[in-house]
């Protein structure tokens, strides 16, 4: 595996789900797998669930880990092609992205979106500079338009615990205080539909999600629709996309609380963290047995180190050819 970006780069999401579940319960171990070899996560905004499994996921591995905060200890980027650099911006992505892949065997990036310009963050432009320059194996801890680590997570946690072959999924909008970019819910529906999940999206009028990630789900405005006789129900802000990037106004009764769930009362609540209680979800349902987020965090381990594994084999098995010839 070259780049961890979404569904596109995984040859069998099962085997990936079942290979992660297999480490988790200790089946099989690979402690010396990355030896020598060196992760360098570069982060580009905030994290700590990502920082975290990430970092130890490598280190189980047996990869040496360095972690960079691009912005506060980094020189400013820029990532024009041909611009003219007389701004605040010293150092160019060409040399940015070239240098590090010089210093790591494999690159982690977060680069979320600038919720500006629809075109540029759906483009991922910065995840694709760096893609493009780097030269090593690139991880998305989280770009503009996906978090597969997140999704990859959240699918290990419904395998984990689904009492059904093919449990009803609802993926539903939850009120903020700001704009949150449409990458976990995006994601989280792309990642559902390619393993054949039956996934629901509720959400206002106003804040439909691209086409391109939810076609194959069944869509409606009406919350309670959504929620009826639903196995799993994952809590999501996201931003509108036309006008793009803004927050909505109002939608204050998408909070979910107890008493949205009177028609799934076996739904356990999903949501990637970090979460504002009794704006998106209230306290009662977070503090109840009904909660999967913990889980979820738990398994951001499991996802992250098989990912790596993956790149691990392709590091190896491109060594090998490259000895054999
Ligand atoms: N869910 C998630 O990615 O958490 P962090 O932003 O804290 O890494």
């Amino acid at each position: 595996m070259k780049q961890f970006l979404s569904v596109a780069d995984v040859s069998s999401i099962p085997q990936l789900v079942e290979e992660a579940l297999e480490m988790k319960n200790g089946h099989v171990q690979f402690n010396e797998f990355g030896q020598g070899l060196k992760l360098g996560m570069v982060f580009l905004n905030p994290s700590l669930r990502t920082r975290l499994s990430t970092e130890m996921a490598a280190k189980n591995l047996g990869m040496e880990v360095q972690v960079l905060n691009m912005g506060s200890d980094t020189w400013g980027l820029e990532f024009g092609e041909g611009a003219v650099m007389n701004q605040d911006k010293p150092e160019h992505v060409k040399e940015a992205a070239g240098v590090i892949g010089r210093y790591f065997d494999i690159v982690g990036l977060r680069s979320f979106p600038g919720l500006m310009s629809k075109v540029e963050d759906d483009a991922e432009t910065v995840f694709r500079s760096f893609g493009k320059y780097v030269d090593k194996p690139l991880l998305s801890m989280e770009s503009a338009t996906r978090h597969p680590l997140q999704s990859l997570a959240d699918l290990i946690t419904i395998a984990e615990h689904s009492k059904k072959k093919r449990p009803k999924i609802a993926l539903t909008w939850a009120p903020h205080v700001k704009a949150l970019p449409q990458a976990v819910p995006h994601s989280f529906a792309e990642w559902m539909l390619a393993t054949g999940h039956e996934l629901h999206i509720a959400h206002p009028a106003g804040l439909e999600l691209d086409p391109s990630f939810t076609d194959g789900a069944f869509i409606t405005h009406n919350q309670q629709e959504a929620l009826e006789d639903a196995d799993f129900i994952y809590v999501k802000n996201w931003s509108m996309r036309e006008p793009y990037g803004k927050t909505y106004n109002g939608g204050g009764e998408w909070m979910l609380r107890e008493d949205s769930l009177k028609g799934a009362s076996e739904a356990k609540i999903m949501h990637c963290l970090p979460v504002r209680r009794n704006i998106e979800l209230s306290d009662e349902l977070l503090d109840s047995p009904r909660s999967m987020v913990l889980n979820q965090a738990e398994n951001r381990l499991w996802s992250a180190q098989v990912v790596l594994k993956k790149m691990i084999e392709s590091i190896h098995e491109k060594r090998k050819e490259t000895v054999g010839h």
